[in-house]
C-alpha cells in the first residue's frame, strides 16, 4: 500500500465519525485553501499483538522512520513520532497506553480485546483501516474504563483508527497563525479545547498547536444501549524554523499532553 492510499482510506474512515472535519475542510476550500496535513495521530494498547513495537513495522513499510520518543507519565502513555522520506507525507504520531499501571479489571479487559485480534492482521497497515478489531464493549464497561482512562475507553470503542488529523498552518495561504485559524473554526460553531490554554506551545518550543473537541456520535453498545460518545477531533499546527532554518519536525510533550484531553467525555 502507498502512503497516499493509506491516508486516503484513513481520512474516509475519520470523516465517517468526525463530521466536523468535513465541514471545516469544506469551509477552508471555500476560502481558496488547499489543506496539507501536518500529522496524523494513531492510538494503541501496549498489549500483543497490537503494541506500538508490533505496529511500527507497518509504518516503516509505508516508508516511515522513527524520529523521536515522547513520554506522558501522568496519562500512562508513551509515543513515537515518525517522519516519511517524502516530505509531502504527513508525520505520524503513534501512542500506546501503558496498561500495567491500571487496575486488574482494566488490564483483563484490554487483554481480552487484544486476544481477539488475529496476529496476522498486524503485518499490514490495513490494521488501521479495518475498524475496531474486537467486539463492542457494554455501556457499563465503557463507563468503568472512563473512570480510569478516557484513552482506554476511546480505544475500546473506536479501535485503531486515526484519532485526529492535523491541518498544517504553514501550508495555508490566507490564515497565517494558529489563533487566526482557531477563531475561524470557532466561528463555524466548533468548540476549541481550552485545557492548558487555547493555544499550546509557540515560537519558543518551535511548535504551536490547538484543537477542537471531539464530535459526539451515537454508538450501539454490546448490550443494545445507544449512547453518544466522543469520537475524533481536528488539530491545527504551525511549525517554526530551527537555528539552521529548517522547520522543526518534532512534537512537544507538554502540548500533546493537553491535546489528549480533546476526546474526554465531557468535552
Ligand atoms: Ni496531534
Amino acid at each position: 500500500m502507498s502512503w497516499e492510499s493509506f491516508f486516503e482510506a484513513l481520512w474516509r474512515n475519520y470523516l465517517a465519525v468526525t463530521p466536523q472535519a468535513a465541514t471545516i475542510h469544506r469551509a477552508l476550500a471555500d476560502r481558496g485553501e488547499t489543506v496539507v496535513n501536518d500529522h496524523v495521530a494513531l492510538r494503541t494498547f501496549d498489549v500483543s499483538p497490537i503494541s506500538l513495537a508490533e505496529l511500527e513495522p507497518t509504518l516503516l513499510g509505508l516508508g516511515y522512520r522513527r524520529f523521536a520518543p515522547y513520554d506522558f507519565p501522568a496519562r500512562q502513555l508513551r509515543a513515537f513520532g515518525y517522519l516519511h522520506e517524502d516530505p509531502g507525507a504527513p508525520r505520524v504520531f503513534l501512542s500506546e497506553l501503558l496498561t500495567g499501571g491500571f487496575s486488574g479489571k482494566l488490564q483483563r479487559f484490554v487483554r481480552s480485546c487484544c486476544a481477539s485480534v488475529d496476529s496476522g492482521a498486524t503485518e499490514d497497515a490495513e490494521i488501521f483501516l479495518a475498524g475496531r478489531p474486537w467486539p463492542m464493549p457494554t455501556w457499563q464497561t465503557y463507563q468503568d474504563l472512563l473512570v480510569e482512562s478516557d484513552y482506554a475507553a476511546w480505544l475500546a470503542v473506536l479501535g485503531l483508527c486515526a484519532n485526529h488529523f492535523t491541518i498544517s498552518v504553514n501550508g495555508l495561504r490566507h490564515f497565517r497563525t494558529v489563533p487566526e485559524i482557531v477563531d475561524f473554526v470557532a466561528s463555524l460553531g466548533f468548540p476549541i479545547n481550552e485545557e492548558g490554554g487555547r493555544i499550546k506551545g509557540g515560537p519558543t518550543v518551535l511548535l504551536e498547536q490547538a484543537s477542537t473537541y471531539a464530535d459526539h456520535i451515537p454508538m450501539t453498545f454490546a448490550d443494545g444501549d445507544q449512547h453518544d460518545v466522543p469520537t475524533c477531533y481536528y488539530e491545527f499546527a504551525r511549525r517554526y524554523p530551527e537555528e539552521d532554518g529548517s522547520l522543526y519536525q518534532g512534537f512537544v510533550a507538554a502540548s500533546a499532553n493537553h491535546i489528549f484531553a480533546s476526546t474526554r467525555a465531557a468535552g
